[in-house]
């Protein structure tokens, strides 16, 4: 992901802050307060309240920089998986050949799949198969591919993570007679599953649902979905992005994972990037019947994609259940506070089920994003890929970021 996707499409103001950050902290400071005295008012409002993002320091970044931008897990990885990494670290000559992550996945889920091989990258049963992804990124990825090449159209939200769309607009503009169409999602943040429903067609292999959605945090009732899934010709598959699930906060919800389980048609996706925070390590898997998982295959990167560190990690995460609980905690206590505060500042916020927010600010975004960015935050602008101009997603940090960003957003919107 590059800056520009970040602040928008407004090239002139991005050279001149690229301009600027290539011009390092110190010299933007200078330049910032000379150019609009804001240091020396940033300075007397820190005495007063808030916490400054160069207060701020994040695990796993350098000191005064807060980065909101990512989704990623402000807590840090579960301790576990860094004793698991520890623990193994003098296996790094080797090939990984074991079979511990898919074994824990494989109890997690109960699924039916006797005997995985440590020499393959995914592990079947009579019905349930199980493949590794480095990250959901590249079972996103796999599922694009065959789809386009066997039916030659994907659908996908608007906006949404779009790792299906980049692949199919990218072959398209490369010549490929592939499409993928995109459906905008409802006021409310969610897929409209009636108007994707209506742009099914023969050629349609793949609809993705990523649920709670990204970015705009919303939640689908399970049943809803399944209505949907009923509906769906029999050749297409329904991929049901679940990265997000562990943030739900509605404690009826049912995931996926068992409907994956006994339909010829459901993929479900999972990370170990959010809850677990492994983002950095890259793994994640898919669950589905196992015909499906065959289907898929070839366009894997296959046992090398594994690492053999992370599949000590990612084994260990699973377990860590007091992780998980914090992690989660963390989410939904800054998702409070920072809707409070957005709202408070006048944007208009979607409640999140996720670890993140999407926030209307009825006006355009770009120039707030940049000037966050300037103050030391960065977050992701609505305009390009997601075509949502008057919003910005803010990932939820942890209490410390959280302040920072609220401190820079109040002196950015004056
Ligand atoms: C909805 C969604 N799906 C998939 C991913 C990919 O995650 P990873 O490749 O880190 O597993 C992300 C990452 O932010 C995401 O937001």
């Amino acid at each position: 992901m590059t800056a520009d996707e970040y602040i928008g499409d407004d090239p002139v103001s991005r050279r001149d802050f690229l301009r600027g950050g290539l011009a390092g902290t110190a010299a933007l400071a200078t330049c910032l307060a000379g150019v609009t005295g804001l240091a020396g008012a940033d300075a007397v409002a820190a005495q007063l309240a808030g916490r400054r993002p160069a207060d701020v320091k994040s695990v796993g970044l350098e000191p005064g920089r807060v980065r909101l931008a990512f989704n990623e897990n402000p807590l840090g990885a579960s301790p576990a998986a860094i004793e698991a990494v520890l623990k193994h670290q003098d296996w790094m000559n080797r090939y990984d050949y074991t079979t511990t992550l898919q074994q824990a996945i494989i109890r997690h889920h109960d699924l039916d799949i006797p005997r995985p091989s440590g020499f393959d990258f995914k592990a079947t049963g009579d019905r349930h198969g199980l493949m590794l992804g480095v990250g959901t990124t590249e079972l996103l990825q796999i599922l694009a591919l065959q789809a386009l090449m066997k039916y030659g159209e994907v659908l996908e939200a608007l906006p949404s993570y779009g790792q299906i769309t980049r692949v199919g607009d990218e072959l398209r503009d490369a010549g490929h007679a592939v499409q993928a169409r995109k459906s905008p999602v409802l006021p409310d943040g969610n897929h409209d599953l009636d108007a994707m429903g209506r742009q099914i067609g023969d050629r349609t292999g793949l609809v993705m649902i990523c649920n709670p959605h990204n970015p705009t945090g919303a939640l689908l009732p399970h049943e809803r979905i399944l209505e949907f899934i009923d509906r769906v010709p029999p050749h297409v598959l329904v991929a049901i992005d679940e990265v997000y699930v562990h943030f739900v906060r509605d404690p009826a919800y049912r995931d996926f994972i068992e409907v994956a389980k006994e339909r010829e048609n459901v993929i479900v996706l999972r990370t170990f990037s959010k809850v677990y925070g492994l983002g950095g390590i890259r793994v994640g898997y898919a669950v589905a019947h196992r015909d499906v998982i065959y289907r898929l295959a070839p366009f894997s990167m296959g046992l090398l994609g594994r690492n053999v560190l992370s599949v000590h990690a990612a084994a260990a995460a699973l377990g860590d259940e007091e992780h998980v609980s914090r992690s989660r905690q963390a989410v939904w206590d800054g998702n409070d506070y920072l809707t409070a505060e957005l709202e408070r500042l006048g944007a208009r916020v979607i409640p999140s089920h996720a670890c993140f927010l999407w926030a209307d600010f009825g006006r355009e975004t770009q120039r707030i994003v940049r000037q966050l960015w300037s103050r030391r935050v960065m977050v992701r602008a609505g305009a390009g890929q997601w075509a949502s101009p008057n919003h910005i997603r803010i990932s939820t940090g942890s209490r410390e970021e959280n302040e920072a960003f609220v401190w820079a957003l109040e002196r950015t919107l004056g």
